[in-house]
C-alpha cells in the first residue's frame, strides 16, 4: 500500500438492503456485497419498517466481514468509514449507523455521513468520469427528481415527482398485478410478452413546461383499468407493458426537456428503476437523435448498493476532510434532502 491509496468502507443500510462495500481511491471497486430482504417484505407488497431493522442487525456484520474478506483487506487497511445518514427508515438507517461509528472508533479512523440520494448520482463515478456539468435523473422506489450537477457536491434541483416516486408506482401496480415486490423487475419481465399500445394510460403534466413529475394519476388508471378489463380482453402483460410504457415516456421526455432547458448534452439516469431495460433503451434513442449522451450505471449500482455510498464519501471527504474528523454525532435523518 502507498501513501496514496485510500480504502474506503461503504455501508447502506437505508431501506431493505444491507450493504457492505471496499472501494480503492474512490472509483475501484474491490468488493460490493448486497443482502437484499425481498424475501421477507414480498409478502407484505412493500417494506415493513420494523422488519427492515431487525433484519439489518441480523446480517450486517457478516456483510461487513464478507466485504473485507472479498477485498483481500483487514481490519489496519480500512482508512474511512462512509455509511447513510438518510433519506430513508429511521430504524435501518441506524443499524449501519452505529456498526459504522464502532469501526471507526475502534480503528480511530474517519466516519463520513453520506446523503443516500448522492450515493444515487455517484454511482456512474464507479464506471467513467462524466464531464461536468450533466443532467441527473435519479428515480428509485423513494425519489424520482432532475437535478443538474455542476460539480461533485452541488447539486441543483430541476424537478421532483409531486406524489409517488415511478419506482413506488411500479411496486404498486405490481402488487394490484399480484406479482410481488419489488415490482420493477417483475413488471418489466411481464412487459416483454405484452403490447405497450394496447392502452394509453395518462401522462401526467408532460403537457406543462415544469420539469416536476406526478404519478399517483397512472397508479389509480391502472386500479381502474383492472376493475372492467375483462370487456377489454386485455392480458396482464398487456397491461404491464402499458403502464411501463406509460412511464417510461413521461421519464424521458422530462429528461429531454431538462437537458434542453439548461443547454447540456450529457444525462446520467440512475436509481434502481434504471435498472430498467426500455428505460435504457428509449432513453439511448431519443436523447441519442438530438445529439445528448446517456450514460447508465450497471443495474447493480442503479439499485441499492454500499460502493456508491464508499465512492460519494470518500469524495466528499476530500472536499473537506476536518468536517469528518470526529462525526460521532451523525444521526439517521429519515427526511435528509441533498
Ligand atoms: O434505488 P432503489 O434500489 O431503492 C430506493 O432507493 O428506492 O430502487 C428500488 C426501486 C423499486 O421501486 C423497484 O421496483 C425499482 O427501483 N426497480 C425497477 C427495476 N428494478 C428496480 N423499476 C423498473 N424496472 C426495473 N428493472
Ligand atoms: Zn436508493
Amino acid at each position: 500500500m502507498t501513501d496514496q491509496t485510500v480504502y474506503t468502507l461503504g455501508i447502506e443500510t437505508s431501506c431493505d438492503e444491507t450493504a457492505a462495500a471496499v472501494i480503492k481511491n474512490g472509483r475501484e471497486i474491490l468488493s460490493n456485497v448486497i443482502s437484499s430482504q425481498e424475501a421477507i417484505h414480498s409478502r407484505y407488497g412493500g417494506v415493513v419498517p420494523e422488519l427492515a431493522g431487525r433484519a439489518h442487525v441480523d446480517v450486517i456484520d457478516q456483510i461487513i466481514l464478507q466485504a473485507l474478506n472479498e477485498a483481500g483487506l483487514s481490519w489496519q487497511d480500512i482508512d474511512q468509514v462512509a455509511v447513510t445518514e438518510g433519506p430513508g427508515l429511521a430504524g435501518s438507517l441506524l443499524v449501519g449507523l452505529n456498526v459504522a461509528k464502532a469501526i471507526a472508533y475502534a480503528l480511530k479512523i474517519p466516519i463520513i455521513g453520506v446523503n443516500h440520494l448522492e450515493g444515487h448520482l455517484t454511482s456512474i463515478y464507479l464506471q467513467e468520469a462524466v464531464e461536468f456539468p450533466y443532467i441527473a435523473l435519479s428515480v428509485s422506489g423513494g425519489h424520482t427528481d432532475l437535478y443538474r450537477v455542476e460539480r461533485f457536491g452541488s447539486y441543483q434541483l430541476l424537478g421532483r415527482t409531486r406524489d409517488d416516486a415511478a419506482g413506488e408506482s411500479f411496486d404498486k401496480v405490481a402488487k394490484m398485478l399480484g406479482l410481488g415486490y419489488p415490482g420493477g423487475p417483475l413488471i418489466e419481465k411481464l412487459a416483454r410478452e405484452g403490447n405497450p399500445s394496447a392502452h394509453a394510460f395518462p401522462r401526467a403534466m408532460l403537457d406543462k413546461d415544469s420539469l416536476d413529475f406526478s404519478f399517483s394519476g397512472v397508479k389509480t388508471s391502472v386500479k381502474n383499468f383492472l376493475l372492467n378489463r375483462e370487456a377489454t380482453g386485455l392480458s396482464d402483460a398487456d397491461v404491464a407493458a402499458s403502464f411501463q410504457e406509460a412511464v417510461i415516456d413521461t421519464l424521458v421526455k422530462k429528461l429531454l426537456l431538462a437537458c434542453r432547458s439548461e443547454s447540456i448534452s450529457r444525462a446520467v439516469v440512475t436509481g434502481g428503476v434504471a435498472a430498467n431495460g426500455a428505460l435504457r433503451a428509449r432513453t439511448q434513442s431519443v436523447l441519442g437523435k438530438e445529439g445528448i449522451a446517456s450514460y447508465f450505471p450497471k443495474p447493480v449500482y442503479c439499485t441499492d448498493n454500499a460502493a456508491m455510498i464508499a465512492c460519494a464519501g470518500h469524495f466528499k471527504f476530500l472536499e473537506q476532510p476536518e468536517r469528518w474528523d470526529n462525526a460521532f454525532s451523525l444521526d439517521a435523518l429519515a427526511n435528509l434532502s441533498l
